[in-house]
This record gives C-alpha cells, structure tokens and sequence, in this order.
C-alpha cells in the first residue's frame, strides 16, 4: 500500500521510455509510486485516434511492476465519467493558441482527467514530459488555480538517438515515415543553432523550421509557432525573452508533436523547474 511521499505518473498506456523516464525519476523521489493508465475519451476529437489509440496493458503492468510501481489505476471510462457526469475543467488563455487551436476541447478534456486523478490519488508529486509542453503549461496553471497540493514536476522529452522524440504514437509509422519524423527534431535543432547564432527574430526561426519539413516530402506541416515559454502566446517580432518552438507535423496519417525551449539550455529538468517559477 502507498506509504510516506507519494509520487504519481498519469499514462495513457503503450509505455515507452519517455513514460518509463517519469516512473524511473517519480520512484527515486518518494517513498510511494502510483501509476495510472486511461486512454481518455474527453481528450480526442470526433475525428481522432481514440479507437486506434495503441492499448496493451499486459506489457504495460509488466514495465511498472519491474520498475517498482505500487499501485496502478486502470479504471474504465464508466469509472472517470459515469453516466450522468457533467462537471468540466477549462482552462482558459494557455489553452488558445498551438494544439488548443488545432485540436479544439482536447484541453478541457486534459484538464478535467487531470483533476480528477489529482483527487483521486492526493500524491505529493505528480510527473509529467515536456513532450506535450502545452499540456504542461496547462496542468501547471490548473494546479496552481485550483489549489490542488501536488507539486507539478516536468522531465525532458526523452528522444530516440537520431532525435525523434518518443510518443506511442510513433507505434503507427511505417519504417518509411520513421525515417522522415526525424525531420521534426531536425527542424528544431536548425531553430536552435540560428538562436545559437543571434538569431532572435520569431519569424526567421520559424521559417528555420518550415525549410527543414518543407525538405521533406512525407512530412505535411500543420504548424510551426515561436510563443514566449511563459505564457505561450505566440511571438512575431525580435525577443530576448525564452521562447518555446513547437510544431505539429502530419507524417503519412500520424499526427506528430514537439518543441524545443530556447536557448537550449533550459531543456533540462533544472531548466525546466526554473521555468515553472515565472
Ligand atoms: O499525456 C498523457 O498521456 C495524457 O494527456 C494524460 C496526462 C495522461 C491525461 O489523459
């Protein structure tokens, strides 16, 4: 049973090493571990990949069990939204612009999973990737709004050795497209070594990372955006404040996301709690 500190790692399933790097982290800093999988169906839109969405929780139990977890939340949907549910979490500016915009309710679909499983698991520390930046800023303000009292931690996107940062969703690739969705991680290193350089106008970044996806033909851009990390709204002229770069991507029929904080040197989980402090 949970004892001491509690550190919590909400998943939805198909673990890979990005979640695996949560558990690994949340385990070393409390004296108890809960990991929940729920593949939320408030989160996807009507025409998203809830059915496809990968599930196997047999492999999933496994990885948490030989990681030390001590408790692992799988409820069915009926369990979070029973029949006559009604109550909602918005979160309001974070959520407008990059995915928000492009995936409209996703975010109050989010935030409400969230806060639910905060209430329902009352840990210390809840661990999180920056993978899904946005969804950090979101699950920060939240957390922060509602008084919830669990500390909000952000671990580095974990990332294959050419740069393709890990998703469950990269399950879908063919080997083809695999090959192309380095193209993502590519077009923020080039955003990164122009800001390396001097490069301080959002609109040359950005354009930075356009040339790259635009060089491949299997990659279709959805967006690519320069916002400030602090507020994440989106930036058109010269700043020296941080920035997030981020884009979506769709590689054949997967919709890929990342993000890359500028200057780089903020992607790291010093890094990444100092940003949480503005
Ligand atoms: O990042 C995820 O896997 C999900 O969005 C989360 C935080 C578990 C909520 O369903």
């Amino acid at each position: 049973m949970l004892r001491g500190s509690v550190g919590l790692v909400t998943t939805m399933g198909a673990l890979h090493a990005g979640h695996m790097a949560l558990v690994e982290t949340a385990r070393a800093e409390n004296d108890s571990l809960m990991a929940t999988i729920f593949v939320n169906p408030t989160q996807f839109g009507p025409n998203e990949d809830l059915a496809a969405y990968p599930r196997d929780l047999p492999h999933d139990l496994g990885l948490l069990e030989v990681a030390g977890v001590d408790l692992v939340f799988t409820p069915s949907p009926d369990v979070i939204y029973p029949a006559g549910y009604q109550t909602y979490v918005t979160v309001e500016q974070v959520t407008q612009g990059l995915e928000g915009a492009h995936r409209p309710g996703h975010f109050r679909g989010v935030a409400t999973v969230v806060a639910k499983l905060f209430n329902l698991a009352q840990a210390n520390r809840a661990y999180f990737g920056q993978k899904d930046a946005q969804q950090v800023a979101v699950i920060r303000r939240m957390a922060q709004d509602l008084n919830f009292p669990v500390d909000v931690i952000v671990c580095p996107t974990v990332r294959e050795a050419d740069g393709l940062a890990l998703s469950s969703r990269n399950v879908y690739l063919t080997p083809e497209q695999r090959k192309a969705a380095t193209a993502l991680s590519q077009s923020l290193l080039a955003a990164a070594h122009a800001y390396e350089q001097g490069g301080r106008d959002p609109q040359v970044l950005t354009r930075t990372m356009r040339e790259v996806l635009d060089a491949e033909p299997l990659a279709e851009t959805e967006y690519v955006s320069a916002a400030l990390a602090a507020t994440l709204e989106e930036v058109t002229t010269a700043t020296d404040e941080l920035l997030l770069m981020s884009l979506a991507v769709r590689v054949g029929r997967t919709r890929l996301i990342d993000n890359l904080l500028l200057p780089a040197s903020l992607n790291t989980r010093e890094g990444l709690a100092a940003l949480g402090a503005i």
